[in-house]
């Protein structure tokens, strides 16, 4: 990473986490970002919610499902800042619970292109940007669900995994260009994404993670470190904060 100003680039910035990340980055100093979400409604809460911009903060919508949409977003990076030197592909979906032959075509297709294309998306935008800078960090968010087997949540879990493998051939793809790619692997933290699960099933899920259930405040923590120059020689990785979930 060079010395002069960071730019910041996050997808999802309108949930839970990406809101929290939003906040972490823009309070960075000499650190600029752009926040990009499929709902306006979430970006501007994330944006009203931010309590201090040491720098500059732009925002675009944009599904990450869509290439043109993730290369706007990076566009808008390049025309207002000049750079991209971290790219963080945060959005996802939890799919409808349900049995594999239960699920329809259109809950898996869904799945698969917001949680897969839409990382997939991220790194062909972030690509020939860092590529020509010749230094990049590219952190996709994947989940313990790609590491475990959770019943009833197959799209979920195939999808997170495809994440986690997509970050490492990502990494062996493009080391020789500067760019690292690695992933954070949350275990359950309270966000929108779990609206509408009955308490036995939260408390169910908060049983099995021996630290109890997390906060998005309990993740930024990892994101820091893969974004700055303590992470250098870290690439293809996937870091698990998850309250001890996937010990056992
Ligand atoms: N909450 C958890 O327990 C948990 C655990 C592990 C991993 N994760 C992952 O963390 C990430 C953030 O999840 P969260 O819990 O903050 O959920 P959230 O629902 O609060 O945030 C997800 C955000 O992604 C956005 N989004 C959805 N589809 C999109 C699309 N096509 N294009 C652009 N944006 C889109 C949503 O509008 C929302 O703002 C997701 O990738 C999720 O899979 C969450």
């Amino acid at each position: 990473m060079s010395d002069a100003r960071r730019v910041v680039v996050i997808t999802g910035a309108g949930g839970t986490l990406g809101a929290e990340l939003s906040r972490q980055f823009a309070g960075e100093p000499d650190t600029d970002v752009v926040l990009s979400d499929v709902s306006d409604r979430a970006l501007e809460a994330t944006v009203n919610g931010l309590p201090e911009r040491r720098g500059s903060v732009e925002t675009l919508r944009a599904d990450v499902s869509e290439i043109a949409d993730v290369e706007a977003v990076v566009a808008l990076a390049m025309e207002r800042f000049g750079r991209l030197d971290v790219l963080v592909s945060n959005a996802g979906v939890l799919a409808p619970n349900g049995r594999i032959h239960n699920l329809s075509t259109e809950d898996w297709e869904r799945t698969f292109r917001v949680n897969v294309l839409g990382a997939v998306n991220g790194i062909r935008a972030a690509v020939p940007v860092m590529r020509a800078q010749k230094s990049g960090s590219i952190i996709l968010t994947a989940s313990v669900a790609g590491l475990t087997a959770w019943s009833h949540a197959a799209p979920y879990c195939a999808t997170k995994a495809a994440v986690i493998q997509l970050a490492k051939v990502a990494a062996v793809e493009y080391a020789r260009d500067g760019i690292r790619v690695n992933c954070v692997c949350p275990g359950t933290f309270l966000s929108a994404i779990h609206e509408g699960l009955p308490q036995e099933a939260i408390d169910a899920m908060a049983a099995k993670h021996p630290l109890g259930l997390g906060h998005a405040a309990d993740l930024v923590g990892a994101y820091s470190y893969l974004a700055g120059d303590g992470s250098l020689w870290t690439t293809g990785s996937a870091i698990v904060v998850d309250g001890g979930y996937a010990a056992p």
